[in-house]
């Protein structure tokens, strides 16, 4: 038995790509689709390169109407990941996938979260405050930016000479390491309920 997972991202791609990797031999998990709001996003060169079909749509495509919801249907999309993407997820998926939208967001939230706060945004805040830490946050994805109920966060420190780049590398490396784990348990307890 396993699950079909859908990643959007709206960037690089990088956490995209690193989950794809991880779960190539998974018995349990299938990443079948890659999806961006960006026609010209990195992530779109990676998938090709790792032969995961990829597709680009339109704000109005995903917000406005079912054009996004069918798709993932007809594909039989059991989980959805947001790995750097950046549009508010709409109700009409939320409400189709409830608890089975996960979102990675390279701050400890509550800080540092909510609309516009993505990104080296985020990393370019957590100097400006001289923060001492920072980190990740894995959470389910409900009506509100970054609000979902967490499932993990991870700490790193931030060091008083660090640039908003040295922070996006250290927070980069615990999405690497953390991401595909939290996943993976995610999908075991699933299957283990007998509740995919
Ligand atoms: C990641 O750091 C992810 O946490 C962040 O965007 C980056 C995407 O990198 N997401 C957000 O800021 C969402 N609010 P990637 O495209 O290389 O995976």
């Amino acid at each position: 038995m396993s699950l079909k997972i859908a990643i959007f991202a709206s960037g690089s791609g990088s956490n995209a790509e690193n989950l794809i990797h991880y779960f190539k031999q998974s018995k349990h998990v299938n990443i079948v689709l890659i999806l961006s709001n960006k026609p010209d996003a990195f992530v779109h060169k990676r998938a090709k390169k790792l032969h995961i079909p990829s597709i680009s749509f339109t704000k109005n495509q995903f917000s406005e109407s079912d054009y996004i919801l069918k798709l993932l249907q007809e594909k039989k999309i059991d989980l959805i990941i947001l790995a750097g993407f950046l549009l508010k997820v709409p109700t009409n998926l939320i409400h189709a996938y409830p608890n089975r939208i996960i979102n990675i967001h390279p701050a400890l939230l509550p800080k540092y979260g909510g609309k516009g706060m993505y990104g080296q945004y985020v990393h370019e805040a957590v100097v400006a405050h001289n923060e001492k830490e920072t980190g990740i946050t894995i959470h389910y994805v409900n009506e509100h930016y970054d609000e979902g109920t967490i499932i993990f966060q991870a700490k790193c420190a931030v060091l008083p000479t660090d640039t908003a780049d040295d922070v996006a590398k250290r927070v980069h490396q615990l999405e690497y390491e953390h991401f595909p784990k939290v996943v993976e348990k995610f999908i075991q307890e699933k299957l283990n309920n007998k509740n995919p």
